[in-house]
């Protein structure tokens, strides 16, 4: 195994967050097979040297990052008694690594599926402190027209919330709309109410990009891939609520 950053590795165990490691390391309580690690970027191997914190032995697991296009009818979850869902698309070997969805579709959503079994990058993905943007392509009923764009970026009120300011990209602008829809929040069925808020509701919700990650169009429905850990992190590259460029196929 490769070396890696002793706070990477304790992190990834769930616990501790990487600056309570550092925390821990400057108060001497993280031992390193039994000596007192001197700094949190120290290395070290974690399938071979034991690392305890304050008297605990870290139990490591490797952090897997899975990006799937998930097909409609699918749910976004770990397990259910009727419906198959995200994790029973992944060969046996990964439904044992603790995966979960980080952030959820709707079961009859399609697109970037994020799944990893690291909980502090699933948080940093989810919560809405982190503002990270998300790009859906949508197909509505109605025609949408520029004064909903308006309505959009003024921020959409809806009966039980008000929604964050967010972009509409009109790509249809005769007939059913066509739309790229940018959000930087996630609450429940969120997309679908701000369309029916604008009397255009949704038909077809495809997600196409977390933050700076973007769905591999390479990927059919039902498909998966690994992400390394830098594909992992662009998901909060500054300046990533930027538009779908005109090569990402919309195709469903
Ligand atoms: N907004 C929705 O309405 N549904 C999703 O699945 C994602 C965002």
């Amino acid at each position: 195994m490769a070396l890696q950053r002793l706070d990477k590795i304790i992190a990834s165990a769930g616990r501790y967050s990487r600056r309570e490691v550092a925390e821990r390391v400057r108060r001497g309580e993280v031992l390193v097979n039994g000596a007192p690690a001197r700094t949190a970027a120290q290395k070290a191997d974690p399938e071979v040297d034991v690392i305890a914190v304050s008297g605990e032995t870290v139990v490591w697991k490797a952090v897997r990052w899975i990006m799937m296009n998930k097909p409609s009818g699918v749910l976004s979850a770990t397990e259910d008694r009727r419906d198959s869902t995200a994790l029973d698309l992944l060969p046996e070997e990964y439904r044992r690594m603790g995966l979960f969805p980080a952030g959820r579709l709707d079961k009859d959503a399609v697109g970037l599926l994020l799944l990893t079994n690291d909980g502090t990058y699933a948080h940093r993905v989810i919560s809405p402190g982190s503002h990270v943007w998300k790009e859906y392509y949508v197909e509505t009923e109605g025609t949408l027209r520029p004064e909903h764009c308006r309505e959009m970026e003024r921020g959409i009120r809806l009966k039980d919330m008000q929604c964050l300011p967010a972009g509409l990209e009109i790509l249809q602008t005769e007939g059913p709309g066509k739309a790229l829809v940018t959000v930087r929040e996630g609450k429940f069925h969120q997309v679908k109410r701000m369309m029916a808020a604008l009397n255009c509701p949704v038909l077809f919700l495809k997600r196409l990009a977390i933050g700076g990650l973007r769905l591999d169009e390479a990927l059919a429905p039902g498909q998966w891939k690994e992400l390394t850990e830098e594909e992992a992190e662009s998901v909060f590259r500054p300046g990533s609520e930027g538009k779908t460029p005109d090569a990402v196929k919309l195709n469903k």
